[in-house]
Order: structure tokens, then sequence, then C-alpha cells
């Protein structure tokens, strides 16, 4: 038995940086981790070989479509796809390898195996129980599972099974029109598959601000991909390797099938907390099975914390990362802080599609005066040069106070140029602040100060 002032159960984005930095302020630390890598779903099975796949097809669509015109001609490359999820394994490893490096570097512990909380301070791992002053439960979330339709990981895949089919299918239906859906959607769109997405509300990316959607879903249309809008999906039927997708459509109770070669399940995922014996232990868990924090990390148990996918809040790697730095803080004697109100979210398809803070719909809701500042990326020279100017930016600001409240990004590198105005928000700037800094030209970022200019007097390239 060996005994820490920190045990992390999970390691990843929220487990590994808690471990990594509570290490850094001097505690001795333990991380236990059941999968044969580092990392989590995150390295593993999500974030990482995801973006491997989107950066591999979208260098295939551009030498498809963007190529021959700037006068690269010759043959398109064609799809070795066995190579092609080569690339993406290798891409893990050396992810899930630096992991182990930095525990290493860190004089962290990593306890292999699956780890439960036995009694206050105890932590078992197989059959050795270890001490801990602190507990972290950074355990993740897993696939929720839809009624009437079974994953055998083959036809009837989840996130999981989409990154390594065995072919590239001929016909895609992908079941919900969120994050995992457009982007794997989009993934197997530009390998050649017909992809139809199925989703049960009436718009793409239901929590995206309602321009953006829109925006989003013609764009993907252009790409091939097709939606079915409004449909409860009521069961999916396999035989001999093909499957039949059955929905009904909300505005009428209409009834229709699709057939198709794969079938992916992305329809939201829940947290993952089985066999840690939270129940016997006293730890309250909320109705759907999150781990119930106090703001600071803190579960109803002394001594026991919990981060990341397993408690509330958006599933993402960048929340449970700051999570975890905040929780070793809070440990270590410092004030942990995570503020909710400035975290991006982004869809890494082509283009991507970027937000932080109030979309307009819930300014409206909220009864909120606010103006809006809207720029093209038509009017962005760097973007009309790369074939990059569908979209635009979206700044939302205080009608009287100029301050913004949220920020919508749909175009080239969305996903970073949304940091500009996310460190914008920390700092409480008004749009003027962002408009009167000088933008280097030509940038894709210029269509951000164009954004916050319109906030003002007006933007100059529109
Ligand atoms: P996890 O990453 O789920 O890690 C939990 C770990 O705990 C796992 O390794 C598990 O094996 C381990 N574990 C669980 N129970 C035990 C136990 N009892 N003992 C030992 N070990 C245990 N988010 C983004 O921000 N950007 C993206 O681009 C993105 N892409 C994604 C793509 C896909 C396909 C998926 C599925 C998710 C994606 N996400 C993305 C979400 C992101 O992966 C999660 O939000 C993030 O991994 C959550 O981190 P976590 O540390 O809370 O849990
Ligand atoms: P999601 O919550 O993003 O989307 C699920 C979609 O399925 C919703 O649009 C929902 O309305 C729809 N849906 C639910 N039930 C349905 C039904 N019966 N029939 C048809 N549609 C139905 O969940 P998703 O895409 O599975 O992703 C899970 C989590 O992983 C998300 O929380 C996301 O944050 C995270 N993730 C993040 C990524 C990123 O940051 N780029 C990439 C991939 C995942």
């Amino acid at each position: 038995m060996a005994s820490y002032d920190v045990i992390v159960i999970g390691s990843g984005p929220g487990g590994y940086v808690a471990a990594i930095r509570a290490a850094q302020l001097g505690l001795k630390v333990a991380c236990v981790e059941g999968r044969e890598t580092l990392g989590g779903t995150c390295l593993n099975v999500g974030c990482i070989p995801s973006k491997a796949l989107l950066h591999a097809t979208h260098q295939l669509h551009e030498a498809e479509h963007n190529f021959a015109k700037m006068g690269l001609k010759g043959k398109a490359p064609t799809v070795d796809w066995k190579q092609m999820l080569t690339y993406k394994a290798e891409t893990i490893e050396t992810n899930t390898k630096g992991i182990e490096f930095l525990f290493k570097k860190n004089k962290i512990d990593w306890l292999k195996g699956w780890g439960s909380i036995p009694e206050k301070g105890k932590v078992k791992v197989g059959d050795e129980v270890h001490e801990a002053g602190n507990i972290i439960v950074a355990t993740g979330s897993e696939v929720a599972q839809l009624k009437g339709v079974e994953i055998d990981e083959k036809v009837v895949v989840s996130s999981t099974g989409a990154l390594e089919l065995a072919k590239i299918p001929k016909k895609m239906v992908v079941i919900g029109a969120g994050v995992i859906g457009l982007e794997m959607g989009s993934v197997y769109a530009r390998l050649g598959a017909e992809v139809t997405v199925v989703e049960f509300l009436d718009t793409v990316t239901p929590t995206m601000d309602g321009e953006v959607q829109k925006q989003f879903q013609k764009i993907l249309g252009k790409q091939g991909l097709k939606f079915v809008l409004g449909a409860a999906v009521s069961g999916v039927e396999v035989k001999n390797g093909k499957a039949t997708v059955s929905y009904t459509l909300r505005k009428d109770d209409s009834t229709a099938t699709l057939d198709a070669d794969a079938v992916l399940v992305a329809t939201g995922r829940r947290p993952f907390t089985d066999g840690l014996g939270l129940k016997e232990l006293g730890v309250e868990v909320t109705e759907r099975g999150f781990v119930k924090t106090d703001g600071h990390f803190r579960t109803s148990v002394e001594g026991v914390y919990a981060i990341g996918d397993a408690t509330e809040g958006p599933m993402l790697a960048h929340k449970a990362e700051d999570e975890g730095m905040a929780a070793a803080e809070t440990i270590a004697g410092r004030a942990g802080h995570v503020n909710y109100g400035v975290i991006p979210s982004v869809i890494y398809t082509h283009p991507e599609v970027a937000a932080v803070g109030q979309t307009e719909e819930e300014l409206k809701e909220a009864g909120r005066a606010y103006k809006v500042g809207k720029f093209s990326f038509m009017g962005n020279g760097r973007a009309k040069a790369n074939f990059a100017a569908d979209g635009f930016v979206k700044i939302l600001a205080d009608k009287e106070t100029d301050r913004i409240l949220g920020a919508h990004i749909i175009g080239p590198m969305a996903g970073d140029l949304i940091h500009e105005l996310c460190v914008a928000m920390e700092f409480g700037a008004a749009a003027e602040d962002v408009a009167l800094t000088c933008h280097a030209h030509p940038t894709y970022s210029e269509a951000v100060r164009e954004a916050a200019l319109a906030c003002g007097d007006g933007p100059i390239h529109m």
C-alpha cells in the first residue's frame, strides 16, 4: 500500500491535467487508469483521432476541388483507407506516449487498472488499496444508448466504431446532427459516402446561434450531406450486413425508412462512474448520473472531488482540463477557478464553427438590449484567395456599454479565431477595444476586427 496526497481516477484531459498540476504544486500524486494507454476518451477515441481523420479527408477535398483552380494539375490522390487508419493510430500513439512522458517527468505514479473508492481516503486498484489525502473522480463519459437501436460497432456504430470502420460505406446514416454526427459525417462524405443525417429537432447543432445553424446546414448541404430534420428514429434493423433505419417525422407522424451500409449513433454521451462505489460511499449524483459538485469541485463526501465529463456542464476536453487545474489548485490551498461564461466550443468541420458566450436567441430570451456586428469572409482578402470565403464572424455586444456578450464564427480557422474574443471577454472588453486593435494583413483575424467595427461605425470592407 502506498500513500498519496492526491489520487486521480481517470487519465483523460481532466484527470491527467489535474495530476500534473497537483504534482507541479508539490503534492505526491498517482493517477489510476484502466485503459491500456493514458489520455482518456479524448486522446484514444475522441478529439485526437477524429481530428486526424478530418485533417486527412480535408486534404483530399482540397486536392479534388481546389488544386486545379490554382494550377496544380495531375491525378487526384486515391484513398488508401488502411494507411489513413495507420496515420490516425500513430497520431494517437504519439499523443498518449506524450502523457506517459509527462507523468514520468512530474513523478506521477500510473496505477494501472480500474479503481474504486471502498471508503473515504482509500482507492482500490486490483487487490491493492492505496491511501489518498484527496481523491479526484475524473472518469469521464460513455456513449448514450438510443432506445430501439443496438450498437454492434460493425454496421451500427458509436463514434468509437466510426473511427475505424472496416471499409468506407457507400451509404451512411448518421443519427443526431450534433458535433460528432457532423464531424464524422463530413469525414465519410469527403471519402465518397452518401451521408444522410437524421435529427430529432428542427435544426442542426441545436445549441448554436440560429444564423450559424442555417449557414452551417447550407454549406454542409453543398458538400453533399443530406438532412432529415424533425425526425425521431424508432429503430434500426440489421440484415446481412445492411441496415434499415426507421423514423417518424414529428410534424405529421408519417413514417419512412433509410437503407445504409453503416449507421452512426451520435445522440449524446452520458457520465461514466460505473464500479467506483459512489453510492455506497454516499457521493450524490444527479438524476442523469452526473456527480454533484459545489462549484469548487467538491462532492458531498469530504476529500472527494469530481471534474470533467463525469460532472455537469459542456462535455468538452478543455472544460475538463480547466477543471482539472482548478481542482488541483483548490486541493493545494489556492483559489482554483473556472469561468464557465467563457468556454469556447468548436466544430472541426470545414469550415469550422466556433462560439463563445451567449447566442442571439439567449439574449432575446433574457430581454437583454444588444447589438450585432457581423462581417462576411467574402470581404476578407485572405479567405477569398484560399477558397474559404463561406461564412461570417458575428459579435454580440451590450447595446449601452458595448461589452462583448457572445461571439459566433463560421469560417476558416474559426476554432483559432475565437480565442481573441475569449481573451477580450475575460478582460471584460468592449467591441470597440477589438476594433481599435491593429490586426495584421492579410489574415483571417481581420474579419474578427471588422465584425467588431460593425458593432460601432461600420466595417471598412463591406
Ligand atoms: P475522459 O476523457 O472520458 O477520460 C476518462 C478516463 O477515465 C478514461 O480513460 C477511462 O478509461 C478512465 N476511467 C473511468 N473509470 C475508471 C476507473 N474506475 N478506474 C480507472 N480509470 C477509469 N472535446 C473537445 O473539447 N474537442 C473535441 O474536438 C472533441 N472531440 C470529440 C470527438 C469524439 C468522437 C468524442 C467521443 C468526444 C470528443 N470530445 C471533444 C469530448 C472529449 O473527449 C471529452 O469532453 C473529454 O475527453 C472529457 O475528459 P474527461 O477527463 O472528463 O474524461
Ligand atoms: P450532441 O449532444 O452534440 O448531439 C446529439 C444530437 O442528437 C442532438 O442534435 C440531438 O437533438 C440529437 N438527438 C438526440 N436524440 C435523437 C434521436 N432519437 N433521433 C435523432 N436525433 C437525436 O452529442 P454528440 O454529437 O453525440 O457528442 C457528444 C459530446 O461529445 C458532446 O457533448 C460534445 O460536446 C462532445 N464532442 C465535442 C466535439 C468538439 O468539441 N468538436 C466533437 C465531438 C464530440
